[in-house]
């Protein structure tokens, strides 16, 4: 005949270190089960976890007996399910074409297909048409990432959006994007750390599923940098495009250990002292204009391969592994010769390497996403493999995520 429940409890142990004393003692005292017959099974299933704090419930039956489940703090996982969007036609000189290619920025600035080919690996972007804003592709990039995880905006608790090219000064462009998608719970917010945004927010959004405060966070990395770039500067114009990309992020219970699935580690960076090696020249609380990108380009490069490869090996370090146990290398799209040496110095195969800048060109915080969702639905990354993402830019902001989809 089946037990009869006679009560649940719940509580905090230490994995192997459980004793009958409390908190096991006053949970469980009332039911008169065997305190250390319990104590005995929790600390045998759970001896590998070296004293850390397992929430565990316990399910106590008429006849004294009990069963228990352990769970681990959840962790973040990628829904497979992802959106990219690189939508755009028109050029700034209104010319009607949908991408821009090299040779048509002949006729604009001082340079040749074979000077943008050879320096940066960048062959052709995507320019926003005229009217069309951050929030436009941004609100494309979550519909597509809701409608491929078969979510409603229902189940999303929390909107994060990475941007340094808001629609306004104010309100945040990810309320915007809320509305739109006709969420009436929960919130949105807007993240600036220029071309790293998108690691930061979903390192933000893996830290606000693992205290519990959110279940499931759509992360979005939005821009349109071709509105405060100067067409006219041929060190910079050539090199950036405009463009979305969106995941959802959920919570799951996992074991905490480097074979779980989800953002495994997030290492990032900031250093305030090369502000002015790649900034925007102008801001609402120093000129009241919106302003122009201005960039020290040899400098940002000079700096780029070591603070990328100094996070990446701290993510090794964290986890264990090593550029051989990944499946797929997804950097920021900058320039392909700093994605080059950064793979070389890391030994990370080439095969391995995602590269979308020769036909997205620099997307600042919309890159990764946008590179993800491409080798996401072409099906190169499969469930299960292992993804390091990195980036670096303006701040200067550096960081890396280690992830297993
Ligand atoms: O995502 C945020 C992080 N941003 C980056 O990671 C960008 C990092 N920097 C870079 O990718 C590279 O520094 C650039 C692609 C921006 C420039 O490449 P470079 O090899 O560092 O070139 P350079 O700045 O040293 O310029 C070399 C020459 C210069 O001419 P002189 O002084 O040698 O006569 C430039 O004036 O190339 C000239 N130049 C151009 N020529 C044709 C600069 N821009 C252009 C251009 N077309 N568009």
């Amino acid at each position: 005949m089946a037990k009869k429940l006679a009560g649940t409890a719940k509580f905090q142990i230490p994995g192997g270190q459980a004793t009958p004393a409390p908190p096991v003692g006053t949970a469980l005292g009332k039911f008169g089960i065997n305190l250390g017959q319990f104590v005995q099974a929790f600390n045998d299933k759970t001896k590998d976890a070296g004293g850390m704090m397992i929430p565990v419930v316990v399910n106590v039956y008429n006849d004294r007996s009990f069963d228990f489940i352990t769970k681990s703090p959840p962790a973040a996982v990628l829904l497979k399910k992802a959106a990219n969007i690189a939508k755009g036609s028109g050029v700034p000189n209104k010319t009607k074409v949908g991408k821009v290619t090299n040779a048509q920025l002949e006729d604009m600035v001082d340079t040749s297909d074979e000077w943008i080919v050879q320096r940066t690996g960048i062959r052709q972007r995507h320019i926003a048409v005229e009217g069309e804003t951050t929030a436009d592709l941004g609100e494309k990039a979550a519909r597509a990432a809701l409608s491929n995880a078969g979510l409603n905006i229902e189940d999303i608790d929390l909107i994060i959006l990475a941007t340094s090219t808001p629609n306004n000064t104010f309100p945040a462009t990810s309320v915007e994007i809320q509305h739109r998608l006709g969420m009436k719970h929960g919130a949105a917010f807007d993240m600036q750390a220029v071309c790293s945004g998108f690691v930061f927010a979903l390192t933000t959004a893996d830290q606000y599923i693992r205290t519990g405060f959110a279940k499931r966070i759509i992360v979005i990395g939005a821009e349109t940098f071709s509105r405060i770039l100067d067409w006219e500067d041929r060190t910079t114009c050539v090199l950036f495009g405009d463009g979305a990309g969106a995941v959802i992020v959920e919570a799951s219970e996992q074991e905490g250990k480097p074979t779980d699935r989800g953002i495994l580690t997030s290492h990032l960076r900031s250093d305030g002292a090369h502000r002015d090696k790649l900034y925007v020249d102008g801001g609402p609380s120093t000129t009241g204009t919106v302003g122009h990108l201005r960039m020290a380009g040899r400098e940002v490069f000079r700096h780029a391969v070591a603070m990328i490869t100094d996070v990446i090996e701290d993510a090794y370090q964290a986890t264990g592994y090593t550029s051989q146990d990944l499946d797929w290398f997804v950097p920021h799209q900058a320039n392909k010769r700093i994605i080059d040496a950064s793979a070389k110095k890391l030994k990370i195969a080439p095969q391995k390497v995602v590269i979308t800048v020769d036909h997205h060109g620099n997307t600042s915080a919309a890159s990764i996403p946008m590179a993800l969702c491409e080798a996401l639905a072409d099906g190169r990354i499969q469930p299960g493999n292992l993804i390091l993402l990195e980036a670096m830019g303006g701040g200067f902001t550096w960081g890396a995520t280690l992830l297993r989809w």
